[in-house]
């Protein structure tokens, strides 16, 4: 099915929010953007331009022509206001910093803003849709779900699409609709803590983390396990270190106050760091002073023979 939209509002434009707009750009479609701070609306198109993932390097890995880069960069329109930003448009797409009170307002004025049959979408991570949705009027309730990208979302291929019991099932194939035009692999979930893939990766990171702190291995050997023994292309805390590990912790906040469970109470050596100011890999976290291997002071698999 060919995807239902060719325009998307894009409200927030930070590391995400910036980057998703890229890929749509790059895949043809039309993009408007809004920030709240005019800076990170440079900031953000920065990162589209000169990224690691950006159009620049696109186009020096001949990944793309200088033509179509400028072509995509022209699809990206820039505003001010959100009314601007939502206006006439089928597709608001939510990347704002993960906060309940802040999205739920961004609902709140993309519902009347949009036009009255738009689907409106978040990428949180780690909010529930239902929680985001429930102030809502059963008719905007049904036209709220999930589009949860992954880091980098130029490059990762998997998208969940996250419908709560009450998003309307046209809802649903619409958004598996873009996803296909974008080349990402849609995975349907039903709306609940943590979605699949975090879910499991936390948990996953939750065990290393109890692993460290009873000593039973290092940060390197650990994840040299889980890269040799499992085949995962990294270990939890190369990982952790590469997505942030402020985001990590906000993740595992928001998990364990939804579930109570346990297992994702956030390990105490974690919030010892994010203390300290050690945010993740430094080479791509700005103002970090490390993640685990800094701290600890070890080599990433990769950077030796490991
Ligand atoms: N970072 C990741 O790896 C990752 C991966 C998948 C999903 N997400 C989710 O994507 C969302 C954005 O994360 P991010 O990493 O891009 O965060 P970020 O901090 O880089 O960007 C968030 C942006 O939201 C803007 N913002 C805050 N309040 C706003 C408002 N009222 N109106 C408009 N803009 C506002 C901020 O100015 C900032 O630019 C979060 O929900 C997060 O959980 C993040």
């Amino acid at each position: 099915m060919p995807s239902p939209v060719n325009h998307v509002s894009i409200v927030g434009f930070g590391l995400m929010g910036a980057q998703i707009a890229q890929l749509l750009a790059q895949s043809g479609f039309s993009v408007s953007a809004y920030d709240v701070s005019e800076a990170q609306l440079h900031s953000g198109l920065d990162l589209v331009r000169k990224g690691k993932y950006g159009l620049e390097n696109s186009v020096a890995k001949r990944r793309m022509t200088e033509e179509e880069a400028d072509n995509a960069l022209s699809r990206i329109i820039l505003l001010n206001s959100l009314e601007d930003t939502c206006k006439g448009s089928d597709f608001v797409l939510e990347a704002v910093v993960e906060d309940l009170d802040t999205k739920r307002e961004i609902f709140s004025k993309a519902a009347v803003y949009a036009n009255q049959d738009a689907i409106l979408a978040s990428n949180t991570s780690t909010l529930t849709i239902s929680r985001i949705s429930e102030s809502f009027s059963p008719k905007v309730r049904a036209r709220i779900a999930g589009m949860h990208f992954f880091n980098p979302p130029q490059v990762m291929k998997l998208v969940e699409v996250v419908r709560t019991r009450e998003t309307n099932r046209e809802v649903v194939s619409k958004i598996e609709a873009l996803c296909t035009s974008l080349h990402k692999t849609p995975v349907e979930v039903l709306d609940s803590p943590g979605f699949v893939a975090n879910r499991i990766g936390i948990s996953v990171f939750a065990e290393a983390s109890s692993l460290l702190e009873k000593g039973i291995a290092s940060v390197r050997d650990i994840d040299l396990a889980m890269r040799l023994g499992y085949g995962y292309p990294m270990g939890p805390f190369e990982l952790g270190d590469l997505v942030g590990l402020d985001s990590r912790l906000r993740n595992m906040e928001a998990m364990y106050s939804d579930t109570q469970d346990e297992r994702f109470r956030p390990p105490k050596i974690l919030e010892k760091l994010v203390s300290e100011g050690y945010l993740g890999d430094p080479k791509t976290k700005r103002g970090s002073k490390g993640g685990y291997y800094e701290y600890f002071g070890l080599k990433r698999p990769g950077e030796d023979n490991g």
